[in-house]
């Protein structure tokens, strides 16, 4: 292709992208499948990649990251970033009002009010309308260069439009909105992996991840509330958010501006329960002064600025009573108190339950059985216990005592963790370890062993069918059909039938051929996570070289902490780990950095048509393989196909046709021997 050629097809591929973005981001709304705006992505990165010349600072591509900062370098904000003085009441919001009145010698003051959304600071500089740099507040003089991570911002211009300043700097709130929230824990969950507590603290921890490209996948989403300017331009607050919107900013439009303090406190009023339907955490209004050569006159004082003041809502609070608490043991033997309550409704949803956490936690709240406790759902999602009200308690409430055995097994109980833990240690023989490390084991992102469902999973385990992982794939037809077992508490019998144990054998079949990553994942060892497991596997290439690595080897891979390389040399130093993992080889798992996404010439010129659902990949995924080994894919079938790769529920009328022309038809196993 020419160069000109080159370089259209690069813009055209930027401002479709830039296109889709816009369209996401300002109307919620997706007009191509998520997997053809990744091929368009793809396609962009891959051309930067082979034209460097044709780089640019301002490209969508940059969005999905991939820049890695060892060390966030500080910097000095030009101006102080401050915070705000705090009101609770219209009594206070009266008293600002007099404040300003009296230093401005005014009658009438307009204000502007916006919510206070709950997020992480920015500071965000451009020169000559390209992103130069954002920086966190840090200690409000000087603040850490993020600008990698900051740039994967999805809504964070690079490039200005129709600005006419040749510097500038905007202030705003990172975020997370509360739905991605969701999505980012309920694949957490999938994981096994601890969830994030709240939006805010996953959004300045992300924000702060070496990696770029994994910010990326976070989602975070940012609006602008300040302009810095030193042009004059700008008389009022107001002109100043119009004009971020128009030259590319995402400023909601929750912003009004009101002529005194008594529409001021209407707002107030107003966003009190509405502030609840809005996907992005606001715990408050900002009030500004609207005028600017106002906001200068007032000036600040060391901590806040005097023109501008921010009213918080109080987190919803309600009484409820603790009728039990609960020990429950986790996959890693970590016994947690469950505070079982009268059933009450906070914030929309009702609430039975809440995590005790800990020692600590106990110690703190001094909780007792029957104790009538304030329970808040504020920023936090997951309600919490703030206080215990004491004059409610009767005399007769005993202390409560944490368990010192095991709820589920009943062996002693050690603690760890600065004393704040209770461990169950008898992790080969208590069944909630067993069961949480198999349920880990099968999980998604492990084995994606979906046919097996966490009853199955008891009932095997009751029925002594299965002890470890690696009896998954030792167990026969003739062990599980119509093996009965109890669905729940209610004593409900299940029985498995012919085509229940069928899929449940076959998905365990399925699993042997997910890659290396997901295996040692899927192992449940402590601190290794999805991402980390993928790291290891990428640097050691093999089972074996992990289990032989130092402690020192493990620290030098990129991004792997001590706590994770103790946790490693310390699974692998337990000889029934080892034993899992050579039984987990002898029954033909792939321990082996998994070679397949890379590309190759296998399959040049062979065609094949994809028909039904498959367990280890989505049918994109498996059109995607097909093509980066250099074969092609048909949808439909003709005497061109070579191979047909079949998963479940094939449609009937292919498979006749299939046969008719004679193709040879593969499972999704056969594929990848292939490849
Ligand atoms: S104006 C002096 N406007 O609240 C700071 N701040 O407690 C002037 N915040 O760290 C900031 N929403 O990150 C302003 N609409 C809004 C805001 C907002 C959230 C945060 C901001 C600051 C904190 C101040």
């Amino acid at each position: 292709m020419n160069k000109d050629l080159i370089k259209n097809k690069i813009e055209e591929l930027r401002k479709e992208i830039e296109f889709h973005n816009k369209l996401y981001y300002d109307e919620s709304k997706n007009i191509i499948s998520d997997y053809e705006y990744d091929l368009k992505m793809n396609e962009l990165i891959s051309l930067e990649k082979k034209y460097p010349e044709f780089s640019s600072k301002t490209s969508p591509s940059l969005k999905v990251g991939g820049k890695i900062t060892k060390e966030f370098n500080s910097f000095k904000h030009d101006e102080q970033m401050l915070s705000l003085g705090n009101t609770y009441s219209n009594e206070d919001l009266n008293d600002f009002d007099k404040r300003i009145k009296k230093l401005l010698k005014k009658e009438s003051i307009e204000y502007v009010c916006e919510l206070k959304y709950d997020g992480v600071a920015l500071s965000i500089k451009y020169e000559n309308n390209i992103f130069k740099r954002a920086l966190t507040r840090g200690d409000g003089k000087y603040g850490d260069d993020i600008s990698n991570n900051v740039q994967t911002i999805k809504t964070l211009p690079l490039k200005l439009k129709n600005n006419q300043e040749s510097e500038l700097e905007v202030r705003g709130e990172a975020f997370i909105s509360k739905s991605n929230f969701e999505l980012l824990n309920k694949e957490k969950k999938e994981n096994n992996e601890q969830l994030f507590s709240n939006p805010r603290n996953t959004a300045s921890g992300s924000l702060k991840l070496q990696d770029s490209s994994e910010v990326s996948k976070r989602r975070i989403n940012c609006y602008i509330y300040s302009l810095k300017s030193n042009s004059g331009l700008f008389k009022t607050h107001e002109e100043c958010l119009i004009y971020l919107r128009k030259i590319g900013f995402n400023v909601p439009n929750t912003f009004k501006k009101c002529n005194n303090i008594e529409e001021v406190k209407e707002y107030v009023k107003d966003w009190e329960l509405k502030r609840h339907d809005l996907d992005v955490e606001t715990d408050g209004i900002v009030i500004k002064v609207n005028n600017i050569d106002d906001q200068n006159r007032l000036g600040n004082t060391s901590k806040s600025p005097r023109w501008a003041i921010a009213y918080k809502y109080k987190a919803e609070s309600k009484v409820t009573k603790i009728n039990n608490i609960i020990f429950q043991v986790g996959r890693t033997g970590a016994v947690t108190p469950v505070a079982l309550l009268d059933p009450v409704l906070i914030s929309g949803s009702v609430v039975k339950r809440a995590s005790l956490h800990n020692h600590n936690e106990i110690k703190r709240l001094d909780i007792r059985l029957n104790d009538y406790v304030n329970i808040e759902k504020g920023g936090e999602i997951i309600p919490k216990i703030t206080s215990v009200i004491k004059e409610k308690r009767a005399n007769s409430y005993n202390k409560f005592e944490f368990t010192k055995i095991c709820p589920s097994c009943g062996s002693n109980l050690e603690i760890e963790n600065n004393q704040a833990v209770s461990y169950c240690k008898n992790d080969l023989r208590c069944k909630p370890q067993i069961s949480g490390r198999i349920e880990h084991f099968i999980s998604k992102n492990a084995m994606n062993i979906d046919k097996l469902g966490p009853e199955t999973i008891k009932g095997f385990i009751d029925k002594e069918i299965i002890k470890t992982p690696a009896d998954l794939y030792k167990i026969q037809y003739n062990d599980i059909i119509n093996l009965e077992f109890k669905l729940d508490e209610k004593d409900k019998i299940r029985s498995l039938k012919e085509k229940s144990c069928n899929n449940i054998l076959s998905s365990i079949s399925r699993s042997k051929s997910k890659p290396f990553s997901n295996l040692l994942f899927g192992l449940g060892i402590r601190y290794v996570g999805k991402t980390t497991a993928e790291k290891l596997t990428s640097h050691f290439k093999n089972i074996d070289n992990i289990i032989n690595a130092s402690y020192e080897e493990i620290v030098e891979v990129d991004e792997i902490g001590e706590k994770i390389a103790e946790s490693l040399t310390s699974f692998f130093s337990i000889e029934n780990n080892i034993t899992l993992i050579n039984n987990l080889k002898a029954a033909g798992l792939n321990f082996q950095e998994n070679k397949i996404d890379k590309k190759s010439n296998k399959l040049n010129d062979l065609v094949f048509v994809v028909s039904g659902t498959f367990s280890s990949f989505s049918r994109e995924e498996l059109e995607e393989k097909i093509k980066l080994n250099g074969g092609k894919v048909s949808k439909s079938l003709s005497s061109k196909t070579n191979f047909v790769i079949f998963g479940d529920n094939m449609g009937p009328k292919k498979r006749i046709k299939a046969v008719e022309l004679n193709i040879k038809m593969i499972s999704e196993n056969d594929f990848i021997s292939m490849i």
